[in-house]
């Protein structure tokens, strides 16, 4: 018999998985910090085989990423055999990319110690064109639960014509914005329109109930684009849910996500995360830029997936990615809160500018403010911020400072912090207590 927790206005959707209140709740924590793991889109696209996710989960354990906290090695699109269900309806394991199955597989992660996600679409087909799950919801979640599939991922391609939605909300990928908000408003929702009643919602949400009905913990990641203002009923549906359309390694690409992001740190919380993507990091691009992508990713408390080929990346951008100061404040038991602007730089307040986004950014952890402050530029530029602009710390004359990146401490300073910082890089800080400065 499922079994429901003592919290009010708790809705029982299976012993595996609550909606309390607003949040989606799974059974051992799972899902209440964002995910850590490794996804093979961003690497290998289509060209995907079993081995791959070997190596990647033998990666984790040998260049320390699983004892960093990584440990979802997730398999994307192309999975299956393309345009066919077994007899009994379920889907089917391509069986030259993955000889044993996708259990088969499962059971080889699982006893590294990791986790396994799989893929789908909340459509006809995944967006590559294979057998995706739209009204096979419980047959295709009761086949994942069987072989031990632990997170899923959901994607949005192939909606059936009749499941789209009445109307659009206001993306940014979809139509001309000024300063954040669009232009041409036709087709757009009305401002007080319920999203809850979106097609988008329905069609993710039944996934949600049929993953509930598993004898199996499987986490929930929504992947709707940023569409049908998912800020809405992204946390009652799943564990995250992507807010933007997706990322590419290009620089230009991963600033306009971070600035979009940007926008919706109110919506962060324990059990909900708005996901900016996997991660580029070793995808081609360069090491200050690798360490502001990783930075604001951990510090915006996206789900941080990696997505480069582990065999091949650098040792410093391996470094980067465990970073453990900026693991420690993504998966903070404490705060629940992310980091977010106080300061944008170069451009006004709150400007909304897909290749400039704010610059100066804190947020509180279990052992300090971590301060963040981005160079948008391609020249190497001074960054200054005293701690009375800084929500956490105005008040306070000195503090006790460590670099977040050479993990050294800076002793205690007084009034502000300050770097040159390379261009595209990021200074990152975090401040410990008050302390006092000998005067001379
Ligand atoms: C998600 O729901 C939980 C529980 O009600 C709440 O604490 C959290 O702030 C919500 N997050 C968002 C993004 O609405
Ligand atoms: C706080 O510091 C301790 C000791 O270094 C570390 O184990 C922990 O992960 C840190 N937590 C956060 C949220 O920074
Ligand atoms: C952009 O929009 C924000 C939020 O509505 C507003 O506060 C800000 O003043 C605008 N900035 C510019 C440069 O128009
Ligand atoms: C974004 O900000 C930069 C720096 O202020 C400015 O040069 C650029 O024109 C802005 N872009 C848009 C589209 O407003």
């Amino acid at each position: 018999m499922p079994s429901i927790t003592a919290r009010t206005g708790a809705l029982l959707l299976g012993s595996h998985m609550i909606s309390q209140g607003l949040a989606l709740v799974l059974d051992d924590n799972v899902g209440r910090l964002p995910a850590l793991g490794w996804n093979s889109w961003n690497r290998f696209g289509c060209d995907i085989t079993e081995s791959q996710f070997l190596t990647a989960a033998q990666k984790f354990v040998d260049l320390g990423l699983k004892d960093a906290g990584y440990e979802y090695v997730n398999i994307d699109d192309c999975w299956q055999v393309k345009d066919r269900r077994d007899d009994e309806g379920r889907m089917v394991p391509d069986p030259e990319r993955f000889p044993d199955g996708i259990s088969g597989t499962a059971d080889k992660i699982h006893d590294m110690g990791l986790k396994i996600g799989i893929y789908s679409s909340a459509g006809d087909k995944t967006c590559q064109g294979y057998v995706a799950s739209i009204r096979n919801e419980e047959t295709d979640a009761a086949t994942w639960a069987e072989w031990g599939v632990d997170y899923l991922k959901y994607d949005n391609c192939y909606i059936p014509g009749e499941m789209k939605d009445e109307c659009n909300y206001c993306v940014p990928e979809l139509t001309k914005l000024e300063n954040g908000t669009c232009v041409d408003t036709k087709g757009l929702c009305p401002s007080d329109y319920d999203y809850h009643k979106s097609n988008s919602a329905k069609r993710f949400t039944a996934m949600r109930d049929a993953l509930a009905k598993q004898d199996r913990t499987i986490l929930y990641s929504i992947c709707e684009w940023g569409t049908a203002n998912v800020q809405q009923w992204g946390n009652e549906t799943g564990s995250s849910w992507r807010m933007s359309n997706d990322i590419d390694p290009s620089w230009k690409r991963i600033l306009d996500i971070w600035n979009q992001n940007s926008f919706q740190m109110h919506y962060v919380d324990f059990w909900g995360h708005p996901d900016a993507d996997m991660l580029e990091v070793g995808n081609g691009i360069t090491l200050p830029q690798s360490r502001s992508h990783f930075a604001f990713w951990a510090a915006m408390k996206s789900p941080l997936l990696i997505g480069c080929d582990l065999e091949k990346a650098k040792p410093e951008e391996i470094e980067v990615m465990k970073n453990r100061h900026l693991l420690a404040f993504n998966q903070d038991p404490v705060v629940g809160k992310p980091a977010a602007p106080y300061k944008w730089g170069t451009n006004p307040q709150w400007t909304f500018n897909a290749s400039f986004p704010a610059e100066f950014w804190s947020g509180a952890s279990s052992n300090g403010t971590l301060v963040l402050m981005f160079n948008p530029h391609d020249d190497t530029r001074f960054k200054s911020s005293t701690f009375s602009e800084i929500p956490e710390l105005a008040g306070g004359d000195a503090y006790e400072v460590l670099d977040v990146w050479s993990d050294k401490s800076l002793g205690c300073v007084r009034e502000k912090l300050q770097a040159d910082v390379e261009g595209f890089d990021t200074a990152a800080f975090l401040v410990g207590g008050k302390c006092e400065v000998d005067e001379v």
